[in-house]
């Protein structure tokens, strides 16, 4: 993305999962846009080091995003210290994956809690705020390509990845009144350390198979439609589903059972 250091001047930007991949690329993008910027992870170590190296403008913020009372402790510190929360990114997720006959019930549990009740939670507390200002706010959710694909062994990270699509949607219904937009990306494949396990072998040819582009994404390909996403360039865009994939959802996902 061009550097534009005026776009976001007197702008405050709230990503969770800001500690690696996407949502550190969307840090760092906001950052260059002439944002302030708070950055939450429940990876404190990696939070202590980006403090240092991100700048004065970056705040870090110890948060689970499975818990609310720390989303609401995040919130208020936020207020407290800029007086408003303009965007707001739903970045942070993994999962514990397993064919559905093998998946225990703590282990589909630790991936919707995380995937989607994070992902409420987030929205919840935002909008809360958001609806306070007159401006409003823009909320960015981080679904996925497997909202609409489904993955061998990720029954529970598709079915709660198809969940934060729809969360987007009806956030979008509901808050569009208090000038606030709703979005959600759903990357395909992207460069993160969340998907080492497919970046070599027999494993990553079948998935260069699917991708038109024959690549992944890098974090900042999908950082930049996040970007656009809160910028003046998109306000009329609410409640919308953006595939960022190299043309994947048109191929179909690869056959997983052959590793798993
Ligand atoms: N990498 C991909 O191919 C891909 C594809 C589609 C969607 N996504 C989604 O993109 C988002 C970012 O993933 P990524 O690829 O950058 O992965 P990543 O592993 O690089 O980053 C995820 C971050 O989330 C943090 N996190 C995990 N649990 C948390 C919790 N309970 N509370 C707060 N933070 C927590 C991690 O510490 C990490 O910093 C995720 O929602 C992921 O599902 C990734």
């Amino acid at each position: 993305m061009t550097q534009n250091t005026e776009q976001f001047q007197n702008k405050v930007a709230f990503v969770t999962g800001a500690a690696s991949g996407i949502g550190l690329a969307i840090t760092k993008q906001l950052l260059d846009n002439g944002a302030v910027v708070i950055g939450a992870d429940v990876n404190e170590d990696r939070l202590k080091e980006l403090d240092k190296e991100l700048g004065s403008s970056f705040t870090a913020e110890k948060l689970d995003v499975t818990k609310e009372s720390e989303h609401e402790k995040v919130i208020s510190n936020i207020v407290n210290e800029h007086g408003k929360i303009d965007f707001a990114f739903n970045v942070a997720g993994a999962q514990k994956a397993g064919t559905i006959t093998d998946l225990s019930l703590d282990d589909w549990n630790f991936t919707v809690d995380l995937v989607l009740n994070g992902v409420f939670l987030g929205m919840k507390h935002q909008a809360k705020q958001m609806k306070q200002q007159e401006h409003g706010g823009s909320i960015v959710n981080i679904s996925s390509l497997n909202a609409h694909v489904p993955m061998y062994t990720g029954s529970a990270y598709a079915s709660a990845k198809a969940g934060v699509e729809m969360l987007t949607k009806n956030g979008a219904l509901e808050l569009a009144r208090h000038n606030i937009n709703v979005n959600a990306i759903l990357p395909g494949l992207v460069n993160t350390p969340l998907v080492d396990d497919f970046k070599s072998g027999e494993i990553h040819e079948a998935f260069m198979e699917r991708i038109p582009m024959k690549r992944p994404a890098e974090p900042e390909e999908v950082a930049n439609p996040a970007i656009f996403l809160v910028s003046e360039g998109a306000s009329y865009i609410n409640g919308a589903s953006l595939l960022v994939d190299g043309a994947w959802a048109v191929s179909g996902y690869p056959d997983l059972s052959r590793w798993f």
